[in-house]
C-alpha cells in the first residue's frame, strides 16, 4: 500500500513536473456515423502563443492568443477521422493529442434463422445462430440471446477495426419439456455511456416446439381399495407433446373385458366393479409410459354380501327346520287336495 502510494505520487508528480497538457471536454466523444456534436480542448499551459484544431470536419487552423477552443464536428462520416488538438508555445515548439473518438453504428439488421422443429426436450446440443450486419465498432458490440424473456447467453467482441462488420456466432441451449411455445430471439447493443447508448435491436422472434414423453402426474400406479359404489373412474391422464392417446387393457387374462365403450380417452369409466389390475398406456412419438390400476375386492362390499348370504342361509335352514317339524307332527303330507 505505501509502496503504491509512493508509486502513486511519483507518477502525479511527474505530470507536474512536465508542467501543462491539454484536457478534452467530453473527455471520449461517442459519436453515431453521421452525426454531428462538439468537442472542446483546453491547454493549462503558460507561455502559449495560440491552439488549433486539425480535422476534416470542423478544422480551425490556428487561433493565436487563445487557450481554449471548440471544434464542430459536423456529419461525420469518416470511420477513419482523428481530430487533433495543437498548441504552438512561446518558445517555438509545439505539442498535439488526438481527440479519444468512438464513431459507431447500430446493425443495420439482427436475425436468427428459424430452429430446428420440433425439438426433443433434453437433448444435448441445441445450436441458435444469430447474425448481425453491418455494426461498428466491433469491440463495443454484445450480442445476447433470450428464450422466454430471460436472457442465457452474451458474447462480446474483441478487435481494432473502426468500420461496420458483419458477425455471425452461435450459441447452445438447453431444451426442457418447459420451453414448449416459449420464443426464443438475440439482440444486439453496443457497450456505450448510458446516454449515447441505442436501443438494443431485436432479431425476429421464433417460438418453440418441444417434444417430450407422456408423463404421468403422481401417483405412478393406483391400488384402489375401498372405493363405495359400483361405478369407477380411472384416471391417466399424462403430459406430453404431441397430445398422449391411450390404450386400456384388463391385464387379467382370465376375465374378459368387452371393449362396450370409448377408451381412447385418459379416463376410464367403469360401470361394473371388476376386480383386478388395469393397464393404461400413454404414447405419443416421442415414448410410451404406463400405469398400473389394482382394483381390489371392495371389503365392505364383500362383508355386506357375505352378510346378507348369512341371512339367507340362516333363513333357509330355519325354513328347513320349521319344514321338518310340520312334516314330522303330521306324520304325513298333508296338502289339500282342492288344488288338484
Ligand atoms: C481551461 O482550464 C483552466 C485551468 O486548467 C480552467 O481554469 C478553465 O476554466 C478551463 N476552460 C474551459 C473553457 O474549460
Ligand atoms: C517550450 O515550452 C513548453 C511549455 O512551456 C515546454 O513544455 C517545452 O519543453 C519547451 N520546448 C523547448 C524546446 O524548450
Ligand atoms: C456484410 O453482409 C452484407 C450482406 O450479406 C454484405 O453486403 C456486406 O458486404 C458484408 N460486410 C462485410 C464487412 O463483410
Ligand atoms: C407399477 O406396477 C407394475 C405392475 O404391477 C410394476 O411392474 C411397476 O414397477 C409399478 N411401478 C411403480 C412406479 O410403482
Ligand atoms: C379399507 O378399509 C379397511 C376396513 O375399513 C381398512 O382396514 C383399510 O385400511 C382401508 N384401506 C384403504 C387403502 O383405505
Ligand atoms: C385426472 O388427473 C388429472 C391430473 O392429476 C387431473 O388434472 C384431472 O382433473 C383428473 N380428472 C378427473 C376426472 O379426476
Ligand atoms: C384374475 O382374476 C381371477 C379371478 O378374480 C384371480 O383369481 C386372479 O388372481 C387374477 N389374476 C391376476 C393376474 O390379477
Ligand atoms: C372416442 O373418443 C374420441 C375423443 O373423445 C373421438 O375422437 C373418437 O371418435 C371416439 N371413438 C368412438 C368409436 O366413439
Amino acid at each position: 500500500m505505501r509502496l503504491f502510494l509512493f508509486f502513486a505520487f511519483m507518477i502525479y508528480a511527474g505530470k507536474r513536473a512536465h508542467g501543462c497538457g491539454m484536457k478534452f471536454t467530453p473527455p471520449m466523444v461517442y459519436l453515431e456515423f453521421g452525426g454531428s456534436t462538439v468537442a472542446n480542448c483546453n491547454t493549462s499551459c503558460s507561455s502559449v502563443d495560440g491552439i488549433g484544431w486539425e480535422s476534416s470536419f470542423g478544422g480551425t487552423g490556428l487561433k493565436e492568443g487563445l487557450t481554449t477552443l471548440d471544434v464542430n464536428l459536423d456529419n461525420v462520416n469518416d470511420w477513419e477521422t482523428e481530430p487533433k488538438c495543437y498548441t504552438v508555445f512561446s518558445n517555438g515548439s509545439q505539442d498535439s493529442q488526438k481527440l479519444p473518438i468512438t464513431i459507431y453504428k447500430m446493425p443495420t439488421k439482427v436475425s436468427m434463422p428459424k430452429p430446428l422443429s420440433p425439438l426433443m426436450a433434453d437433448d444435448k446440443y441445441h445450436l441458435l445462430k444469430c447474425s448481425v450486419f453491418d455494426v461498428a465498432p466491433v469491440n463495443r458490440l454484445i450480442i445476447s440471446w433470450y428464450k422466454g424473456d430471460k436472457m442465457f447467453h452474451e458474447q462480446k467482441f474483441e478487435g481494432t477495426d473502426r468500420h461496420p462488420v458483419n458477425r455471425s456466432v452461435e450459441a447452445t441451449v438447453d431444451i426442457v419439456a418447459e420451453d414448449n411455445r416459449k420464443k426464443v430471439w438475440c439482440e444486439a447493443k453496443l457497450d456505450l455511456p448510458a446516454k449515447q447508448r441505442p436501443q438494443p435491436m431485436r432479431s425476429e422472434l421464433h417460438e418453440l416446439t418441444v417434444y417430450y414423453p407422456p408423463t404421468l402426474t403422481e401417483p405412478k400406479n393406483e391400488t384402489l381399495e375401498n372405493v363405495t359404489g359400483t361405478k369407477i373412474s380411472l384416471n391417466c391422464t399424462a403430459t406430453g407433446n404431441p397430445t398422449p392417446h391411450y390404450e386400456w387393457h384388463f391385464a387379467n387374462s382370465t376375465l374378459k373385458w368387452t371393449r362396450d365403450q370409448n377408451a381412447t380417452g385418459p379416463i376410464l369409466t367403469l360401470d361394473f366393479r371388476t376386480p383386478g389390475v388395469w393397464k393404461c398406456v400413454a404414447s405419443n412419438v416421442v415414448d410410451k409410459t404406463t400405469k398400473y390400476f389394482h382394483l381390489n375386492k371392495p371389503k365392505d362390499n364383500y362383508t355386506t354380501m357375505a352378510a346378507l348370504l348369512g341371512v339367507f342361509l340362516t333363513l333357509g335352514i330355519v325354513i328347513i327346520i320349521l319344514g321338518a317339524v310340520f312334516v314330522t307332527r303330521s306324520g304325513s303330507c298333508t296338502i289339500p287336495r282342492t288344488i288338484y
